[in-house]
């Protein structure tokens, strides 16, 4: 299939990428634009390991074919930190020991800074239903949930 020519805003930035167009966005986050923080799991839409925000809300990118990213702002990992500083949902994943292998992680963050946008004070129940589509094989969830919850009351305290 021949190549086409897509903009896409990925992070507040407008990327030109050329992709077919069976590609996913995906393939074309991690292939074409090297951002490669968000992670390839099943690429069937049942781990969240792909998960980034388009419009805020998310979404697995696995199952997101190019063409439909197209004027939507895609948010990824990558997009995050600010100054160079991880996001407090980074840096509590790492502190709190959300983290073991790590694959799992950059999805988890997605989900969890979406919830904080609309709930700044989330219960664990809320984080659990928040991150219920992202699957985790290390941690047994515990210390992920703690770490959002730290990170919650980090951004509380900044605004
Ligand atoms: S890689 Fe997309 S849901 Fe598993
Ligand atoms: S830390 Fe290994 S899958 Fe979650």
């Amino acid at each position: 299939m021949a190549e086409a020519a897509y903009g896409l805003s990925i992070n507040g930035e407008w990327r030109d990428v050329a992709s077919e167009p069976h590609q996913s966005l995906l393939e074309v986050l991690r292939e074409e634009l090297r951002l490669t923080g968000t992670k390839v799991g099943c690429n069937e839409g049942e781990c969240g390991s792909c998960t980034v925000l388009m419009d805020g809300k998310p979404v697995l990118a696995c199952l997101i074919l190019i063409g439909d990213a197209i004027g939507r702002d895609v948010l990824t990992i990558e997009g995050l930190s600010r100054g160079g500083q991880p996001h407090p949902l980074q840096q509590q994943m790492v502190d709190l020991g959300g983290i073991q292998c790590g694959y799992c992680t950059p999805g988890i963050i997605m989900s969890s800074y979406a919830l904080l946008q609309k709930q700044p004070d989330p219960t664990g129940d809320d984080v659990r239903q928040a991150i219920a589509g992202n699957i985790c094989r290390c941690t047994g969830y515990t210390k992920i949930i703690d770490a959002v919850r730290s990170a919650a009351a980090e951004v509380r305290g900044r605004s």
